[in-house]
């Protein structure tokens, strides 16, 4: 490829996001079926994704109308071959990636487009745990839990500790609250990025491989720390993992993605035991 340069791909034309009624009137249509979430009525999306675009450099397309909505508490898993776009998509919806095209609309406020989009209060609204933990390594478990609540959400450091405590023992972590990272091991490490992104109360919490960095014997411990806030917290959850055995037991709805595009989302029974799309069907056959 030496001299030659890619063409620019034009940028999408999508239509102005759906009004809020009419969204959560269309989506409940659309997503009754795929989740096992269980509706209220009236409820609205706590997200809604349409016609996401992610091109990168103006030449490669990463994500190609995405069209997803999220109901409050609901889990949502997605999987997916790499380089599909799912840590994109997940990047998009906090603004780590700003999307080329499209919409994302946090209860029904939009956070893409021109308007003033408030990234700290965003940030504070969708928290996010990453496959390398990203804890600050010159503080303590206890620490790490707390500096966002002091910093971001203006909490004394009291405060701040109590509820530090509290999510150190949600996660098995208490009687290591005073340690450092690295006298953690990394399956401990993201139990403490877990209980640092819960710890911030958010409304939606992203999570991306959280364990594809660990050692395979530690990967239980941050899967039941997951299951367990799924089952028992009512946070809504969007999760990337190849854990196909927790995908089945414990998300509402799997949704694959392949080359960018929504590919198949349903409830896990239906996508792991009737896939309808080939390609969902090799990927999960050649996973398992
Ligand atoms: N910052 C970037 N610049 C250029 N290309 C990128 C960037 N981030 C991701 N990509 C490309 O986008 C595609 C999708 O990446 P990603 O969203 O990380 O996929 P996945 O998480 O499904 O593995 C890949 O081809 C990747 O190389
Ligand atoms: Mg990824």
């Amino acid at each position: 490829m030496v001299g030659k340069r890619k063409a620019k791909l034009e940028l999408p034309v999508v239509p102005p996001p759906l009004g809020a009624e009419e969204a959560a009137r269309g989506a409940f249509a659309a997503d009754r079926d795929l989740t096992s979430h269980h509706f209220v009525e009236g409820e609205h999306p706590i997200v809604r994704i349409e016609h996401l675009n992610k091109t990168f450099d103006g030449t490669t397309q990463v994500l190609r109308d995405v069209n997803l909505n999220v109901w409050p508490g609901e889990v949502v898993v997605v999987l997916g071959p790499s380089g599909s776009g799912k840590s994109t998509m997940l990047r998009c919806i906090n603004l780590l990636e700003i999307p080329t095209a499209g919409h994302i609309l946090i209860e029904d406020e939009e956070i893409t487009g021109k308007g003033a989009t408030d990234v700290n209060k965003l940030r504070r609204d969708v928290g996010m745990v990453f496959q390398s933990f990203n804890l600050f390594p010159h503080l303590t478990a206890k620490e790490n839990v707390m500096i966002g609540q002091t910093k971001v959400l203006g909490k004394s450091k009291g405060e701040a500790e109590k509820e530090a405590l509290i999510q150190l023992e949600a996660v098995g972590l208490l009687d290591r609250a005073d340690y450092k990272p690295a006298a953690l091991s990394g399956g401990q490490q993201q139990r403490v990025a877990i209980a640092r992104a819960v710890a911030m109360h958010p409304n939606v919490i992203l999570f991306d491989e959280p364990t594809s960095a660990l050692d395979p014997e530690l990967v239980r411990g941050v899967l039941d720390v997951m299951r367990d806030l799924a089952e028992n917290s009512g946070m809504t959850m969007i999760i990337v993992t190849h854990e196909m055995g927790f995908a089945r037991d414990v998300a509402d709805r799997v949704v694959f993605m392949e080359d960018g595009v929504v590919v198949e989302q349903g409830r896990p029974e239906k996508v792991f035991d009737h896939p309808e799309n080939q390609r969902t069907a090799e990927f999960l056959g050649s996973i398992e």
